[in-house]
């Protein structure tokens, strides 16, 4: 279910080094098969375990596991493996329950219990913070955690078909091969009603993916259109706020998380003007209006910011102005000492010249939205050159998956 190719997160931690390390990675390309312990998980949600001080990451291994492992990918300074067999499997480990989890692609974390999985991510992107990032060992952070099955309101399928046989389902763990599912339990049960009845509607010629989105009273968009799917506009409510959009653009999945990550990330902060960058179908940028007397919000999708202002109209939010434009070409125009800003980008997190701009006209609270531990550690370390960190939110948007949200409150450092 990533929607985006996923970036480096960064070197392992613990890596040997010099001779010592270029031994060790010696011996360890020759290797096929060896044994491990897990340590624990880090930021993504493969569990680490170590040949000789090289750090080794395991997909769908747990902490405590003892493992035998081969060895798919061999760097230097790191590996990268597949179990072979559980010589004896870490506390927590449970029996996966969705029958897809080995072939599918989607899930990450389905053999370990559900509270076991909130508390090793976020130790896991703690860790991250702290090692890319260098923020040292007290960060102020809390986690939340919603409901861990039936909470996504949309997903990204994949079709493909051979001899008039049309699979639907998510690419598998380790290729672009569909694996075809006709379940799964992660989506809301209205969206996960539909699966069994898509393979009916696409043919050979159909699209190779599907976006589907479920609004209220079960509603279903999708994205392309195909012929007997309703690919049209749905509302989604949050809060006392009523959202239209459809299957094309972007949305958080956690239904029932959805109103406690605005009123985490928006608080009750207000004034005179505030801006949301990446601001997709206006989340933040319409519960905003209600605090700040201005707001601009900046979307680089035009549907999504079509979506934005007529939600804006619909909400009768007058003083929400949406741009639409890629943020790289308007942060120039960020006023010197805003009052406050929000920045939610995609998991490549911001580019170098909107950090650069960020630091330099130093906004009184910037409250940054990541769904990438690796790629908000980097930023972080240079905003932190200007902003402190009031607070640090962890939301498990993302059950059963390596991923976790995260909204970090930043405030502007005092000058002297
Ligand atoms: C993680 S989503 C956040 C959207 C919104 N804040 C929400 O929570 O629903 C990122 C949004 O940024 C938009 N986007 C991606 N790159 C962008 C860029 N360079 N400039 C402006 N918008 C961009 C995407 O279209 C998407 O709507």
């Amino acid at each position: 279910m990533s929607e985006q190719p996923k970036p480096p997160t960064g070197p392992p931690s613990g890596a040997p080094h010099d001779s010592h390390k270029q031994r060790a990675g010696d011996r360890l390309a020759a290797l096929d098969e060896l044994e491990v312990e897990v340590e624990k998980l880090i930021a993504g949600g493969d569990g680490l375990g170590r040949f000789e001080g090289i750090p080794i990451f395991i997909p769908r291994s747990a902490p405590g596991d003892r493992l035998r492992i081969r060895l798919v990918e061999r760097r230097p300074d790191y590996g990268r493996a597949e179990i072979v067999e559980i010589l004896e499997p870490g506390p927590g480990r449970r029996e996966p329950p969705c029958p897809f989890f080995g072939s599918c692609g989607g899930c990450d974390l389905q053999h370990l219990e559900d509270d076991l999985q909130v508390e090793l991510k976020a130790a896991a992107v703690e860790e991250t913070l702290r090692r890319l990032g260098t923020l040292g060992d007290d960060l102020p952070s809390r986690t939340v955690a919603g409901q861990p099955w039936g909470y996504r309101v949309r997903t990204q399928l994949h079709i493909a078909s051979r001899e008039g046989v049309v699979d639907v389902g998510y690419h598998s763990r380790r290729s672009s091969e569909v694996v075809a599912v006709d379940r799964c339990p992660v989506l809301v049960p209205e969206l996960e009603g539909t699966l069994r009845s898509l393979p009916g509607f696409l043919g050979e010629e159909g699209p190779r993916r599907l976006d589907l989105l479920v609004g209220e009273e079960g509603a279903l968009s999708s994205a392309p259109v195909v012929p007997g799917l309703p690919h049209g506009e749905v509302r989604l409510r949050v809060g006392e706020l009523d959202f239209g959009l459809d299957a094309r653009c972007f949305f958080q999945a956690h239904r029932q998380l959805l109103p406690t990550l605005v009123e985490t990330a928006v608080g009750s902060w207000g004034g005179g003007e505030a801006f949301d960058l990446y601001a997709g179908v206006g989340l933040f940028s319409l519960p905003l209006a209600h605090n700040y007397e201005r707001v601009t919000a900046v979307e680089g999708d035009r549907v999504a910011a079509r979506f934005a202002r007529r939600n804006a109209r619909s909400n009768r939010c007058k003083q929400l102005e949406v741009i639409s434009r890629a943020v790289e070409g308007w942060i120039d125009e960020l006023p010197e000492g805003a009052e406050r800003v929000i920045v939610d980008p995609p998991r490549s997190g911001l580019s170098r010249p909107v950090r650069t701009v960020l630091g330099k006209k130093a906004p009184a609270r910037l409250t940054y939205v990541s769904c990438h531990a690796g790629t908000l550690a980097r930023d972080l370390r240079d905003l932190t050159q200007v902003f402190s960190i009031e607070d640090l939110v962890l939301l498990d948007l993302f059950p059963q998956t390596g991923h976790m949200e995260v909204v970090a409150q930043l405030v502007r450092r005092e000058a002297g």
